[in-house]
């Protein structure tokens, strides 16, 4: 396989990092609590903090988001401004080169602002001691002059809520995640669910759908609400091509293969990476880094979208000595299991995470 089979046609339909009109799903992104679909739990126990710090006229408790790409922490974050009624301020830790720059953002933080860091396992050491001190004591170290007669003086800052979110919940150190009052997991979401935020989101584009077309559409939209309101856009585009403009489970099946995306919700690239575990590392166990390099993407990209779903649908092991397909892998693929790996017991003992 080369760089150009996996990225030529469709690159990426189904992933939810890498295409440019999410612009537009702007128009589609709930505000409120009550319009955020799914994650029961998640929205429960905010709902109490969110109100109880309202009550008290506080500031919420800082907020840590830990899920992967797609299924709503930036959206969570702004609904809970929305919801206290306060000031939302977003940036992403990558975005934050020097401590001046966490320093210039602190500084227009008013009381109760909720500042937004995204991909917060990314911060460089210096920030992150900086955001320490913000988050606990609600001062800002600033270092004036320079030299010998450079000094440090604290600045005290309002209190405000950091919301911080990660798809690396592993990756985040200790000190960071236990200054967090709250932390929440995302779960993928069930195709109920789906179901919704797409019958949702065709009402706010007026795209007209079949209840049995949202639900299929649902089913290969990987648990993810990104990638279901992107593939809604595509349907509604093959549907005026080639229809008379009505999403039907039929539109959605044409769609769905001239997208390369199967029943499972697997797009192509997503079957490169389970084929090069088969036929070229006989099944696993294979290393991240050496599976990232042999399907040419980043180990980041790799761990952090494609790996979580393969191992939700049942496809993928994350085993100590590395990645393994699993049986359902290669029913999936229609591929036969050859002699390595047969019989490799690591397969049931998987990480914690
Ligand atoms: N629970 C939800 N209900 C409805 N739509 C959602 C939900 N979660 C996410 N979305 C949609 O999916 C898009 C991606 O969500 P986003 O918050 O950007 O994900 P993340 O920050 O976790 O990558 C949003 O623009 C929104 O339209
Ligand atoms: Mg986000």
């Amino acid at each position: 396989m080369t760089d150009n089979d996996v990225n030529d046609a469709f690159p990426g339909i189904t992933r939810p990092d890498s295409l440019p009109d999410d612009e537009r799903d702007r128009a589609l992104r709930p505000r409120k609590l009550v319009d955020f679909q799914g994650q029961e739990q998640i929205k429960t126990n905010l709902a109490v903090f969110i109100q109880a710090a309202r009550e008290r006229g506080e500031s919420l408790d800082h907020v840590f988001l830990i899920g992967p790409p797609g299924l709503g922490k930036t959206t969570l974050a702004q609904i809970t401004a929305n919801e206290l009624g306060v000031d939302f301020k977003v940036t992403s830790a990558p975005a934050l080169d020097k401590p001046k720059d966490l320093a210039g953002i602190l500084a227009t933080v008013t009381e109760r602002t909720v500042f937004f860091i995204d991909e917060i396992h990314r911060l460089k050491p210096a920030i992150e001691e900086m955001l320490y001190i913000a988050m606990e004591d609600y001062e800002l170290d600033w270092i004036i002059g320079q030299g010998p007669s450079a000094r440090t003086v604290r600045i005290p800052l309002p209190p405000f809520t950091l919301i911080g979110a990660t798809t690396r919940a592993g990756m985040v150190s200790s000190p960071l995640v236990s200054r967090f009052g709250i932390v929440q997991r995302f779960a993928f979401y069930s195709d109920d669910e789906l179901t919704d935020i797409i019958l949702r989101s065709a009402g706010i584009l007026g795209a007209e759908i079949d209840g049995s077309a949202a639900r299929a559409l649902a089913h290969c939209s990987r648990g993810t609400p990104r990638v279901a309101n992107r593939l809604l856009r595509r349907m509604r585009d093959f549907a005026q091509v080639f229809g008379n403009g009505l999403i039907t489970e039929s539109v959605v099946s044409d769609g769905l293969e001239k997208l390369e995306i199967d029943c499972l919700g697997l797009e192509r690239y997503d079957r490169e990476i389970l084929r090069s575990i088969i036929q070229n590392y006989g099944g696993g166990p294979v290393g991240a880094e050496t599976l990232a390099i042999s399907v040419g993407e980043a180990q980041d990209t790799l761990e952090d979208y494609y790996e979580p779903y393969l191992i939700q649908a049942g496809l993928l092991q994350r085993t100590p000595r590395g990645r393994m397909a699993t049986e359902q892998a290669y029913s999936h693929l229609n591929l036969q299991r050859t002699n390595r790996g047969k019989d490799d017991t690591d397969a049931n003992q998987r990480l914690p995470f």
